[in-house]
């Protein structure tokens, strides 16, 4: 069975004192965990030090939300991934549609990307999704297989296997209008398929596929109970200690056949 991983992506949220309260109050409430699920934190660039001594000892990881496709050099603003794994940083978010929408983010930029968090061992979050007007004109698979095709060219056998992939309809993130639980379950479904289809049947199985888009603490259990929901990236409600531990809950409930 897959293990459900919960992410908060707190964009550009928190500095370093707000950071260190939330981190404090989720470590109060994930006491009662026992890694039943993946908890992955994604503050921004200036928390992830901070945050990474304040979740030591902790089942929670930390994650950056984007790293640069470069190994090191004249990128000024630039992080690299090798720099993120010294901080410790385990997970890096790549290709939101925020980056896609606001930095001109194409499909081959983010695949450079994952290869290059993938050569560290930085596991890739790699973020899909249709638009309204995509969704509207009826070609949301296409969209999404193309997406899809994109963002993993050319990885092998081994590299997939160390990914995540977050279906966010762009038309759901941050507008309190969430999919159904069936709607993110189809193209849940559609994601594994296209990847069975470019590697194995036995690869997609395995593939975590999280469901991002105004997920709260209300829609949690549902959506996380879906066959091919995997666990949910969480921007606004994971601001919060009470909403992201909700979700947290509703994982672990999930879990349970
Ligand atoms: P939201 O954001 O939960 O606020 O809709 C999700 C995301 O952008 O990852």
């Amino acid at each position: 069975m897959r293990k459900k991983v919960i992410a908060g992506n707190w964009k550009m949220n928190k500095d370093i004192h707000e950071t260190a309260g939330l981190i404090n109050e989720l470590k109060e409430r994930i006491k009662d965990f026992q890694n039943e699920v993946d908890v992955v934190l994604c503050p921004p660039f200036t928390s992830l030090v901070v945050a990474k001594s304040l979740v030591q000892g902790t089942p929670m990881k930390l994650g950056a939300q984007n790293m640069s496709q470069h190994d090191d050099g004249a990128y000024t603003g630039e992080v690299s991934a090798r720099m993120l794994t010294t901080i410790g940083c385990e997970y890096v978010i790549l290709g939101h549609s925020e980056r896609r929408q606001y930095f001109k983010e194409t499909d081959d930029l983010v695949n450079a990307k994952v290869k290059k968090a993938l050569k560290v061992m930085l596991t890739p979050i790699i973020c899909v999704g249709e638009t309204l007007e995509e969704r509207e004109s009826g070609v949301t698979d296409r969209i999404i297989a193309a997406q899809i095709k994109g963002v993993l060219h050319e990885l092998s056998s081994e590299e997939i296997q160390k990914c995540i992939i977050a279906y966010e309809p762009v038309w759901a993130i941050g507008t309190g209008k969430n999919a159904t639980p069936d709607q993110a379950n189809q193209v849940h479904k559609l994601i594994r398929k296209l990847v069975s289809q470019l590697f194995s049947w036995s690869l997609a199985e395995k593939l975590v596929i999280q469901y991002g888009g105004s997920m709260n603490a209300q829609n949690a259990a549902d959506l996380l109970s879906q066959s091919d929901i995997d666990g949910g990236l969480i921007g606004g409600a994971s601001l919060k200690s009470d909403t992201f531990m909700a979700i947290v809950q509703a994982g672990v409930e999930a879990r349970i056949p």
